[in-house]
Formats: structure tokens, C-alpha cells, sequence
């Protein structure tokens, strides 16, 4: 569909429609051809590279028709429609499609009055697993990467009016409780009746690790917790229980640091009552295989089984998964997975999927999607680890991102511009953006090296750079005196936006692009074309700007004497646009730096 929230159209699936009904009404007798439109074409604004596929399937059946001659028929047919300027022939049958200025200025001026406006989608139900790191270990980079690729999409998705639910599938479960909770009876005798303080749980794991593996009782008692545990015994689960709520608050707090909001805890612990289920419905099905005691499952596309049941009758990481995936399905109703989980589990998930798929778990169109993601490096090309070795804990380097964005701003003087709060608000957002825009301008699937120096350089395609640049747009309008509230006005008003500069001209079409991006980004899943989109709208503004004049000044007074509003409009345009694709990385704002 071609609606969209506010009136505005996507230029670009409007465009498809076109081409594809004058496709039908030119080639009657043909199968379905894709329309391929495509918006990065350096002739005319839109391109249709229908022809040459149209003319191998006519060759196929017998019919010889030049490509141009086939371009000139679709143009003949496509019905006439107010976007379109003019379309022509080009080189060896491509359509160059022009699009009317007149039209285009007029969508710009909708976004500014409704907003800038979501792509209707058809909605779906979603389920999306992401960051989940293991209670009573510390939160590592390569959740970090899983919390900000997966609270991108997941904003993304909201943005789009899916219904989605946030899952934290955090690690709760497994023998390691066993010799916490041991540790924890012992250091703590009065847990039950008094909360025990533990400010350290990285210390608290090392402790009992320890212990664990010198002494001998120790060890035995710990197994001895494991299987108490896992007959749900009350002082055990009590113990359980504190021990997550000590990591749980842990994570809670790089979260709130990260604006990362709406992730519901659900760890493995919630699947064990689930998993007798998933496994008696599998061994009725007759999908379980014997192997050497254990139980494995294989399917169509997967080259490493399932193992669903230990040869000691115990459950796996496997059998959680599974009886995630169903529960997400059965219960929560959910017509999307997607799973942010680092690249090297891939052959796992894709194995989860395919027996998932074997069960018939999902028919009736459910997509699955694992959004893979490479390993973060340090400097040295190696593996991101402090200097003495160890994994590197992520509060630390949050406060070193805060520092380093405060040094920065030092540098320039800001200290001396802003208020406290304002310079707390702008070494924050600064170095926080910073550290997600450089996770997620990179290809997920790529390893990226850690760089402070390059995240928070504010040249190039850094979110330091493009906050400055926002910040950059929105002074505009205070130098003019025209206030945001002036401005909506003018549009409602119906304040024209003239597009006759080359540069207002290509800001306006790259504007116009936004929602095509949006689809494509949901599609792949590869949020750094939304970084790329940024990064080139903040640049072909800088190329507006500095060709265009939007306010002149008196040399002598400097007073305003003339606000040209339409360019104002177009600043205020890319302001919205620019903060609706910080809303959707998770970034947040500021109004000064
Ligand atoms: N806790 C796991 C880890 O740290 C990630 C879990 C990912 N989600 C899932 N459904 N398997 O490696």
C-alpha cells in the first residue's frame, strides 16, 4: 500500500505501483516481472530496469523486441500520476524517472505539519531476544553489541507499528548456580530472613570458583545444591533468586546509562517447566534419535543436531531453546523471531530453526530471523581486552566514554559556553552516542575495532559529528528567530518550499528517501544503511547550506533582514528527519555542544 500516516507517500513505493500496473497493461501475457526500481540512479531521480528481463522472457517465447523499444512501451502505459515530472529512455532501455518538484515540495511540507510519517506495513507480532547476558558473570562487549543492534531494531520496529516484545533471555540456570548458592549458604547463613549485601557479584563468583575447585566438600555440597535446585527446593530457589536479583541490578543500570527500556527479564529458568512438554511432543512425533545415551534431533538444513536430552536425562541449551521458540510461538503469538545473538552461535540457531520448522512449530508464515554479529577488536586488531589481559567490564568503559567526551568538549572550550547541566547532558549523550553509532554504523556482520579516538572524532561519519550537526540546523533557526512553534505555522499555513537550487533540489530528494530506507532496513535487518541514509542527508545539507543562504544579516548591525522560509522549512525538515533516525538508533540528542 502507498498510504501513509499524515499524507505523505513513499515516493518510492508509489513509484513500484506505477511500474508495475504499466508493466501489466504493456505485457499482458507475461508472468509477474519484478519492477526493480531503483533510487540511486545518477540520471533523472528514480530508475526502472524492467526492460532487459522483459526482453529475455519475450526472446524466450519467440517474440524480438529491442530493450528501448520495450522501455518505450512501458512508459507509454504508466498512468498518469502527479509525482511523476517526466520519464525517459536511456542507454540500453532504462527508464529515468523525474520526479515533480512541485509534488515533492508538497510531501516535504506534509512531513513537517504530521511529523515524519512510518511506511504502513502489514503488523506483525514480534519477539525479539536480545542482549541476555549470564547472571553472576559479567555483562561483556559482545552483549553490549547484542543490547544496541537488538534496542535499535526493536525501536525501528515499534517506529514501524509493529507489536513488539523485548526479551532479555538471560543465562539463569546451570550447574554454575550450584556453587554460588553453596558459597552464599556459607558466607551468608541468614539469607533466608536477611538480604545478603553483596556489592560484587564478579568477586562473589570468584570466591566460590575457588573453593569449587580445591576443596572437595566444597564441590560435593555445590552438586548437591544443583540438583536441589532443580527440584525447586524453597531455601535453594530463594538463594537462586537473590543471586539473580544482585546481577539483574547490575544490568539494570548499564541499561538506564544506554536508554535501553522495555527489555523484559525472561532467562532460561522460565523454559525448565516447558521443556518435559517440548520433549514428550518430539519423541511422540518420532523426531528424537538415539545417540551414544543422549537424544538428538536433526532436520532438513542443519548440519549439526539438536541435542535435546543429556545422556544423564538432563535438558541443554538446545532443549531451552526450543522450548523458547515454542512458547514464543504458542503463547506469545508471535509471527516474527529475531534473535541478536554474536555470529559464532549461528550453526546453533540455525539448527534451533530447522527443527523448529521439522515440528511444524513454524507454518503459517513465521519469520525467523538470527541477526548475527561479528567480535569486537581492540587497537591491535586483537581481540578487545584491557591491558592486563582481562575481559574488559563494561561500566568501566562507559565511564571512560563519559570522560573522554568531557575532555573533548573541554578542549573546544564548551566548559566555558554551557551551563552544567547542559555540558552533563552533552558529555553524556556525546560519548554514549558515540559508542552506539560506531556498533552500529559498521556491517554487524563485519568485527569492528574499538576506538575511542575514531568514535568521538566529530569529522566523518561519527554520531560526535552528527549531533554537532543537528545541534548545527536547530542554531539556524534561533540566529533567524523563527521558533519551531513559527515554523509548524508556516507550514500549516501552507508556506510553499521552493526546490529551484541544484542543492535544494538534492536535499529534498534525499529527505524523500527516508521511508524507502526504513523497508529496506527491515528487510536486511542491517541497521548501518540507516547510519549511511544519516550520514548522507547530514552532508547533502552541509552542501545546501553552504550554497544556499537561509538568513542574511545587516554586516554592520547584524540584525536579520531577511529569513527565507522556505529554506528555513528545508532546515526544519532535515532536523525532523535527523532526530527520527537518532530515535530509532537509540541515540539521544542534544540541543548544544
Ligand atoms: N546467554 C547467551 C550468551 O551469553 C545468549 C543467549 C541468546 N539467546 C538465545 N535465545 N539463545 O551467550
Amino acid at each position: 500500500s502507498t498510504a501513509m500516516a499524515g499524507g505523505v507517500q513513499c515516493l518510492f513505493v508509489a513509484l513500484s505501483e506505477l511500474f508495475s500496473a504499466a508493466i501489466r497493461a504493456a505485457f499482458p501475457d507475461m508472468d509477474e516481472v519484478a519492477t526493480a526500481i531503483n533510487s540511486n540512479s545518477r540520471f533523472g531521480d528514480y530508475q526502472c530496469n524492467a526492460a532487459l528481463p522483459i526482453v529475455k522472457r519475450l526472446k524466450d517465447k519467440g517474440v524480438k523486441m529491442s530493450p528501448r523499444d520495450v522501455a518505450q512501451k512501458i512508459i507509454d502505459c504508466v498512468p498518469s500520476s502527479p509525482l511523476v515530472e517526466r520519464l525517459e529512455v536511456a542507454g540500453a532501455g532504462f527508464i529515468n524517472v523525474f520526479v515533480n518538484k512541485t509534488f515533492a515540495a508538497e510531501q516535504l511540507r506534509l512531513m513537517i505539519v504530521g511529523g515524519v510519517p512510518a511506511p504502513t506495513v502489514p503488523r506483525r507480532r514480534v519477539v525479539i531476544d536480545y542482549s541476555s547476558p549470564n547472571i553472576a558473570k559479567e555483562m561483556h562487549v559482545g552483549h553490549l553489541r547484542s543490547t544496541i543492534i537488538g534496542d535499535s531494531i526493536a525501536r525501528l520496529l515499534d517506529f514501524l507499528g509493529h507489536d513488539v516484545l523485548r526479551i532479555n533471555h538471560l543465562g539463569d540456570w546451570g550447574t554454575q548456580f550450584g556453587m554460588l548458592i553453596a558459597h552464599l549458604a556459607d558466607k551468608f547463613p541468614n539469607f533466608r530472613t536477611e538480604t545478603p549485601p553483596i556489592t560484587d557479584l564478579q568477586a562473589f563468583y570468584k570466591e566460590s570458583k575457588k573453593r569449587f575447585d580445591e576443596d572437595e566438600a566444597f564441590k560435593k555440597r555445590a552438586y548437591d545444591c544443583v540438583v536441589r535446585l532443580q527440584s525447586y527446593e524453597e531455601d535453594i530457589i530463594k538463594a537462586w533468586k537473590l543471586i539473580c536479583a544482585v546481577s539483574e541490578r547490575e544490568f539494570e543500570k548499564i541499561y538506564e546509562r544506554l536508554n535501553v527500556h522495555g527489555l523484559v527479564p525472561r532467562g532460561e529458568s522460565f523454559y525448565q517447566s516447558r521443556m518435559q512438554g517440548v520433549v514428550q511432543q518430539l519423541t511422540e512425533a518420532g523426531f528424537l534419535e538415539e545417540d551414544d545415551g543422549r537424544k538428538i534431533m536433526f532436520a532438513p538444513g542443519c548440519d549439526l543436531p539438536l541435542t535435546v536430552v543429556k545422556s544423564d536425562g538432563g535438558f541443554t541449551y538446545d532443549t531451552s531453546d526450543m522450548a523458547a521458540l515454542r512458547q514464543r510461538i504458542q503463547e506469545e503469538r508471535a509471527d516474527w523471531l529475531i534473535y541478536v545473538v554474536d555470529a559464532g552461535q549461528g550453526a546453533h540457531l540455525q539448527s534451533v530453526f530447522a527443527c523448529a520448522r521439522r515440528a511444524g512449530w513454524l507454518d503459517g508464515g513465521v519469520r525467523c530471523d538470527h541477526v548475527g554479529f561479528g567480535v569486537v577488536l581492540g587497537e591491535d586488531k586483537k581481540k578487545f581486552k584491557t591491558r592486563s589481559g582481562d575481559t574488559v567490564r563494561l561500566v568501566d568503559l562507559l565511564d571512560e566514554g563519559v570522560r573522554r567526551a568531557q575532555e573533548k568538549l573541554r578542549e573546544k572550550g564548551r566548559d566555558q559556553e554551557l551551563t552544567a547541566d547542559e555540558l552533563r547532558e552533552a558529555q553524556e549523550n556525546v560519548a554514549y552516542g558515540c559508542i552506539k553509532y560506531a556498533d552500529l554504523s559498521h556491517n554487524r556482520n563485519h568485527e569492528y575495532v574499538f576506538s575511542f579516538d575514531k568514535m568521538l572524532d566529530d569529522r566523518g561519519n561519527t554520531a560526535a559529528y552528527l549531533l554537532y550537526a543537528l545541534t548545527r540546523i536547530r542554531s539556524i533557526s534561533r540566529r533567524a528567530q523563527v521558533t519551531p512553534e513559527q515554523l509548524l505555522e508556516a507550514a500549516r499555513a501552507g508556506t510553499a518550499i521552493q526546490l529551484l537550487h541544484e542543492k535544494e533540489w538534492k536535499l529534498a530528494r534525499v529527505l524523500l528517501r527516508f521511508p524507502e530506507v526504513v523497508v529496506r532496513v527491515t528487510e536486511d535487518l542491517f541497521i548501518h544503511s540507516l547510519c549511511d541514509y544519516l550520514y548522507e542527508l547530514s552532508t547533502t545539507f552541509t552542501e545546501f547550506y553552504d550554497n544556499c543562504y537561509c538568513v542574511e544579516k545587516d554586516r554592520q548591525t547584524g540584525e536579520v533582514v531577511n529569513v527565507n522560509m522556505s529554506r528555513m522549512l528545508l532546515c526544519e525538515a532535515t532536523a525532523q528527519v535527523m532526530t527520527r533516525c537518532f530515535d530509532i538508533l537509540g541515540i539521544k540528542t542534544v540541543q548544544k555542544m
